[in-house]
């Protein structure tokens, strides 16, 4: 960030602005809406500036730019016609320490200006940083229409009622709690209304809750928050993230995630490495329900989704156990995203009928998946935390009938920047791991490909051929397995093509 954004107060201080034309009229306008005292210096100015230097905040003065006019200026506008003046103008406010904006010179300023949206007291500025200015109308634009016209007043209003609120209530997060209902509910919808009695009626409602709640009560909510890409939050989670006082954090959640909490919300780090040092499952619970107690409103953060492979039942029935209300926010699990990502459809009309999630890990190290039900022709399942477990994985499949050409799909950091994708086939699919350096987080796709659905692989994804095995020595349980038949033939077949293609790239 090259631009710190800030809001400079202007109440009763001399503007300066330098020109008379078009662009020194969009500046005058914006600024008459201040309580500034603007200046004009220009000795030729058109009709409109004119007209508004009649306004008494305005002072137009018909001459040439004087070094000494920046003086005692809280900022000062170039906007003269002539980049001449405009330079002048520039190395004089520059040599009082006044800020400058040359208009469309970003580099001869001192500051830039945002792109605004004004819903006074309530304003919002968008920057890009000079970058792309017309994003940053985009932006406001959106903003625009998202924000009621009359939403100034409910700031206004608050304004009037703050010291009102914290002398009727004096524990800090009872007060929140009665902001947050008057500015997410019925008071808010009545102020944009225009009706104050309402308001009032519904003010003086939210006040006696405050008062006769002593300690508001706290709560938990389990938030699935997707596997990493922020765009991939649900609305509701969002919200949930902006109303929470503690955050329980897991070690899969994106830090990018973390924005959407109020700045002041506690952060509590409960990451559970694989092999590194973890915050216990029993230790989360207590935290929780110690947060949750103290009538703080915890977000319990989770990767992908609370209900898959996230240990979610433990904590619910430790907050349940407490007597504190607990609540459940899907999220996108890792297989979805992962699939949506390289384009994989995890169900097929006739021909993929059931789709499943396991688990490549397990609390005593023990594999009692059903192996038998998993290695049978047109199963379809994702494999989370199998990265470590995939020989093993591979051997158990196998030997339970599994075809070695069943095709496989390992996506890496999936929705992430640093996201990898590999195809290859089950005999293969440890040494593909091995060779292509995949760490995890990955789900492992087995029994799905793109042919059967009549799509192509997208060019991001790599093919491990299997030929590669035959370079390092082929493997006993593939080469004892049952000889491929069919789709899988030609899916083989297709892997091998464009394994060779992939590899040859890489040599030339
Ligand atoms: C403890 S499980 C949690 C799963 C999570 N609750 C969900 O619904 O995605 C962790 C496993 O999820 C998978 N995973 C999580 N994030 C991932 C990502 N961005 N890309 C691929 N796999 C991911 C990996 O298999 C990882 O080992």
């Amino acid at each position: 960030m090259r631009y710190f954004p800030i809001f400079v107060d202007v109440d009763g201080r001399d503007v300066l602005i330098v020109g008379g034309g078009e662009k020194a009229l969009q500046k005058l306008r914006l600024l008459a809406k201040t309580s500034a005292r603007i200046r004009v210096v220009a000795e030729e100015v058109c009709a409109d500036i004119a007209a508004l230097s009649r306004e008494p905040a305005v002072v137009l003065q018909r001459r040439c730019f004087q070094p000494s006019d920046v003086a005692g200026a809280a900022i000062v506008f170039a906007v003269g016609d002539d980049p001449e003046t405009d330079a002048q103008v520039a190395a004089a406010a520059k040599a009082h320490g006044v800020p400058v904006n040359v208009v469309d010179a970003p580099r001869e300023s001192t500051f830039i200006m945002p792109a605004i949206v004004d819903r006074d007291p309530v304003v919002v500025a968008v920057g890009t940083e000079g970058a792309a200015p017309i994003l940053a109308r985009e932006i406001r634009s959106r903003i625009e229409a998202w924000l009621p016209a009359r939403f100034g007043r409910i700031a206004e209003r608050a304004m009037v009622l703050r010291r009102l609120v914290q002398e009727a209530i004096t524990d800090p997060v009872a007060r929140r709690r009665v902001w947050e209902g008057l500015l997410q509910g019925a008071w808010r919808s009545a102020v944009l209304a225009g009706d104050d009695v309402a308001a009032d009626k519904e003010l003086e409602r939210q006040l006696e809750a405050g008062r006769s709640g002593a300690r508001a009560a706290g709560s938990v909510a389990l938030i699935g928050c997707g596997p990493g890409e922020p765009d991939l939050l649900t609305l509701k989670a969002q919200q949930r993230l902006q109303e929470a006082d503690v955050l329980v954090v897991d070690r899969l959640v994106n830090s990018a995630i973390l924005d959407y909490a109020r700045r002041d919300a506690v952060r509590i780090d409960a990451g559970k490495e694989p092999d590194g040092p973890s915050v216990s499952q029993d230790e989360i619970n207590r935290i929780l329900v110690r947060e949750s107690l103290k009538g703080h409103r915890v977000a319990r953060l989770k990767g992908g989704d609370a209900f898959i492979f996230g240990r979610a039942a433990e904590e619910i029935a430790a907050v349940r156990a407490a007597g504190v209300p607990v609540e459940v926010v899907p999220g996108v699990t890792a297989a979805h995203a992962c699939a949506a990502s390289v384009g994989l459809p995890l169900t097929l009309r006739q021909k993929v009928r059931q789709f499943a999630v396991v688990t490549g890990a397990s609390a005593d190290g023990a594999f009692d998946l059903d192996w038998g039900a998993l290695a049978k022709p047109g199963q379809a399942f994702a494999v989370y935390m199998g990265v470590r477990s995939a020989a093993q994985f591979r051997n158990k499949l196998l030997a339970a009938g599994a075809e070695p050409e069943t095709p496989v799909v390992v996506v890496e950091n999936g929705s992430l920047a640093d996201e990898r994708a590999v195809a290859t086939q089950l005999a293969a699919l440890d040494r593909a791991i091995a060779e292509m350096r995949i760490k995890g987080p990955a789900i492992i796709f087995v029994g799905l490909d793109w042919a059967s659905a009549g799509l192509s692989a997208p060019a991001k994804v790599e093919v491990y051929a299997p030929e590669r095995m035959a370079e390092s020595g082929r493997d006993e349980s593939a080469a004892e397995a049952a000889p491929p038949q069919g789709q899988e033939r030609a899916e083989g077949a297709r892997l091998r093509r464009r394994g060779n293609e992939t590899m040859a790239r890489r040599r030339s």
